[in-house]
């Protein structure tokens, strides 16, 4: 694969890939291990909508991540896994052993009876198995799906059934910090639930006592008990799914956004190379959970199908102190940092001491994934932790794109802080009005919106065609609605602005405030809910739930933790609302819709102009929520 070394480079593949997107496309597959090569490069409708690339084309991400490398890369460090506990040693695999492990566990997947297009579940915590998991999933043709280990048991089994999982893998136990989440028993609470669970692998992590249940459950270690270490990977369809990664929208239950086999792989290898300028040999160390899809593009995929080194941290940026993620540079001489803005605006709080005598030289280029990074932490990142040596990577992406589309390549794209600058070669982005007018011309700002397929674009909701539809290609006849506004300046550079629907975007975790609310209506005592966004300091966005209950409440504070409680069981710790404000009712038009554009203002602490409230059914609502706003 071709790396992008100049402005004018890039210029030019980027006309040649909108030009000719089909041979540009097939070139850089060109650099891939095929077991047969395609019929027809890119086969779409953005109506249906229908995305076909490479078919006819066999393929298998797992053989390309490792066997491709032996040759040259066998005894390459690929997986250098850094524990919660800096005091525990740390492991790294290299390309043979990951190559290993990985076979074995496809055989002992295999073993168990796991197939092609069979969904597998792994809810393991930031340890390699994580890594060969997947691999050994890809290898084997079964589809993942990763659910992150911050969610509850009850999220567990809702994602478990939504694709009807045979097999769930994870482990007994972790340490984030100083806090134990006792993996395997969140795992059997959700297990009670999920009639399709055939068997449940669990691997030793921290020697923490678990029930095992005979016939269903089995460790890992019996499991690859006399598997072989050689493994012939299965020849996958290029639109067969590789994976399905549960992310939350506007309305609803979260979405199975799926993947698949090759136009993924070709998308996450280009984009790695490039955006981060990889060079052979360099460490890379995304600090993203392998649960989100940063993970698996950039932690996981990305790196590896590039041959790269990649650092795994198990623990917190905090922890033993908050000079964590420098140390872990320092130890494991990292190049490459790939982080979210949440925990540089975090760290940016305890000044210039986390750096005291850490090395950090051995940085050369920066990245942040998730949010929009507001200037003063940009130049704080590129100050303090780049040293003013290291171009940061602004990259715009989602779980539905794949991977990065709108980004800085390093050391090529002249940067400006806090914008995601230009888009990647394949990526035709266009900004739409109110109306679905395009906004031609620079300084200008609209609805983010591509017009034209890229590789690593997910096909399908799990299970719900037409929800993918009514929710990416129904707003816009004919485009990929991305749910973003963004401004395009007057040198044509594309600011993300942020989410312009109900999704919040807390500490760049994508949270949809309709699952909120649902968990918080299940108090016994609320009546109804409404939960907005708001500018939060550090986390970029906090949660800020507006309840109506029953009755007087006496106890207001009791009543604020139960709630907390509620939505840390039905969701996880992460979605728990930061502010909780009981209120007699909720702005409401004649027509019973909640108007959110006033709670959002009384949220922000903006209360001068509330706009336009002639058609509340009762303005005094507004009075009494803004006298009580916390
Ligand atoms: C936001 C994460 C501004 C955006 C990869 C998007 C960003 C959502 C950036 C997707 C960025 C991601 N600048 N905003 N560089 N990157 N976002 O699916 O609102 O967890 O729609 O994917 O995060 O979140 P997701």
């Amino acid at each position: 694969m071709q790396q992008i070394s100049s402005f004018e480079q890039y210029q030019q593949q980027y006309k040649h890939s909108v030009e000719k997107p089909e041979e540009f496309w097939a070139e850089v597959a060109g650099s891939f291990v095929w077991t047969k090569k395609w019929d027809t490069v890119l086969d779409w409708n953005f109506t249906e909508p229908k995305v076909k690339w490479f078919d006819g084309a066999q393929c298998n991400m797992s053989e390309n991540c490792l066997d491709r490398h032996l040759e040259t890369k066998a005894n390459q460090t690929a997986i250098i896994w850094e524990p919660n506990n800096p005091n525990e040693t740390f492991r790294s695999l290299t390309y043979k052993e990951l190559y290993e492990e990985v076979c074995r566990f496809a055989n002992a997947l295999k073993k168990i009876g796991i197939t092609r297009g069979d969904r597998v579940c792994i809810y393991l915590p930031m340890i390699p198995e994580a890594a060969i998991a997947m691999l050994a999933c890809a290898r084997v043709g079964a589809v993942h799906t990763v659910v992150f280990a911050g969610f509850s048991s009850s999220s567990l089994s809702d994602r478990i059934n939504d694709c009807d999982c045979k097999l769930l893998i994870t482990a007994d136990a972790v340490y984030r910090g100083e806090k134990k989440i006792d993996l395997k028993k969140i795992a059997d609470d959700a297990l009670l639930q999920t009639p399709g669970i055939k068997n449940c692998i669990v691997y030793n992590h921290r020697d923490s006592p678990v029930l095992m249940m005979e016939g269903r459950d089995i460790w890992w270690t019996d499991a690859v008990k006399d598997c072989s270490a050689e493994n012939v990977a299965e020849a996958m369809q290029a639109e067969d799914p590789l994976f399905i990664l549960y992310t939350s929208g506007s309305t609803g239950k979260p979405k199975g956004i799926l993947h698949t086999a090759a136009g993924y792989m070709v998308y996450v290898a280009y984009t790695f190379l490039n955006v981060f300028n990889y060079r052979d040999k360099e460490v890379f160390f995304c600090t993203a959970d392998v649960g989100w899809v940063t993970g698996h593009s950039y932690l996981v995929y990305g790196p590896l199908l590039n041959g790269a080194t990649t650092v795994m941290f198990e623990g917190i940026p905090n922890y033993p102190d908050h000079g964590r993620f420098w140390d872990v540079v320092d130890k494991h001489k990292v190049n490459i940092f790939y982080t979210a803005p949440t925990a540089i605006r975090s760290l940016e709080t305890y000044g210039e001491a986390v750096f005291k005598s850490k090395d950090l030289s051995s940085l050369r280029v920066l990245g942040t994934v998730g949010e929009p990074i507001n200037e003063e932490a940009w130049h704080w990142y590129h100050r303090n932790v780049g040293k003013e040596n290291c171009p940061i990577v602004d990259t715009w992406w989602q779980t539905e794109t794949g991977g990065v589309l709108i980004s800085p390549i390093a050391n090529v794209t002249p940067l400006k802080p806090a914008f995601a600058t230009l888009p990647l070669p394949g990526v035709q982005p266009v900004l739409l009005n109110e109306t679905g007018e395009e906004i031609h011309g620079n300084d200008v700002q609209g609805n983010l919106c591509i017009r034209f397929p890229w590789p690593g674009m997910a096909r399908t909701i799990y299970g719900d065609h037409n929800r993918f539809h009514q929710t990416y290609f129904s707003t816009y006849k004919n485009y990929y609605f991305t749910g973003d506004g963004c401004r395009r300046d007057e040198d044509g550079y594309y600011r993300i602005t942020g989410r312009v629907d109900d999704v919040i975007n807390v500490s760049g975790h994508r949270i949809g405030t309709g699952e909120v609310e649902d968990a918080i209506d299940e108090h016994s005592l609320v009546i109804e809910t409404a939960v907005v966004g708001y500018p939060h300091d550090i986390k970029g966005q906090g949660l800020y739930a507006f309840v109506i209950c029953t009755g007087t409440i006496t106890d207001e504070e009791s009543l604020r933790k139960e709630i907390g409680k509620i939505v840390a069981e039905k969701i996880g710790a992460f979605a728990r609302p930061d502010k909780i404000q009981i209120v007699a009712g909720l702005p409401k038009t004649r027509s019973g819709k909640i108007m959110r554009r006033i709670l959002r203002k009384i949220a922000e602490g903006d209360t001068s102009n509330l706009g336009d409230t002639t058609t509340l059914l009762d303005p005094a609502v507004v009075e009494q929520i803004k006298a009580g706003a916390l």
